[in-house]
């Protein structure tokens, strides 16, 4: 855990719950949710949450793996959970999860969940802008600081932003494919 309290926001501040009615304009002809609009309400919440832990607004400059493990129907409750994991320096990952309730159960089904990195930008000159560091508490939250490093790394050097020799995290592991 971070020490200087002071210093961060806590993951809990800026958790964003998006919930939504699956209604047949948003589906396809076999009665299903289509990809697209979840991940376009996960994206809002994602981009809820990540206005909310840096104050500023933002935009969203990368989506992790996403896929459907099991289709969503018309009638069906979903509930979009978001939480930040780690600030970097301009950028925030955002943890998302998706989870499904077929009424008349009240039992939610986790459907899917994804890491998206948003970038706030400075409301005068819409440039980057520092963001405040995210307090990790719980067991979980720690788990997804750790781990957001590595996730990090990868991202960039997939998106052609990072080059493998310079990766932190996972600096070791690109040695061993030499
Ligand atoms: C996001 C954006 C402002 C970044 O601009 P940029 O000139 O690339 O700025 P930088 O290179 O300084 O990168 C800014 C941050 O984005 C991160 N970043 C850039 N590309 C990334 C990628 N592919 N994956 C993850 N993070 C990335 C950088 O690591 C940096 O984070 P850090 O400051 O925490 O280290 C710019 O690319 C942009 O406007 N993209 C379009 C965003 C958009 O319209 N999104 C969809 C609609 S909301």
């Amino acid at each position: 855990m971070i020490k200087n309290q002071q210093e961060g926001k806590t993951v809990e501040a800026s958790k964003t719950v998006f919930t939504q009615l699956i209604m047949p304009n948003d589906a396809n002809p076999l009665g299903n949710l289509m990809g697209g609009n979840l991940m376009r309400w996960m994206d809002i919440a994602g981009g809820i949450c990540a206005g909310r832990h840096s104050n500023c607004h933002v935009v969203t400059v990368s989506v992790d793996n996403v896929s459907f493990k099991e289709p969503i129907k018309v009638g069906d409750v979903i509930t979009i959970n978001a939480k930040v994991t780690r600030a970097f320096n301009t950028s925030v990952e955002v943890f998302i999860e998706v989870f499904t309730t077929s009424l008349p159960t009240d039992i939610p089904k986790k459907s899917n969940n994804a890491y998206f990195t948003f970038v706030a930008l400075d409301a005068d000159t819409l440039k980057p802008t520092k963001i405040k560091p995210v307090l990790p508490l719980t067991e979980d939250e720690v788990k997804r600081y750790e781990g957001a490093l590595r996730r990090r790394d990868l991202r960039l050097i997939l998106g052609g932003k990072m080059e493998a020799k310079d990766a932190t995290d996972l600096r070791q592991f690109f040695r061993d494919l030499d």
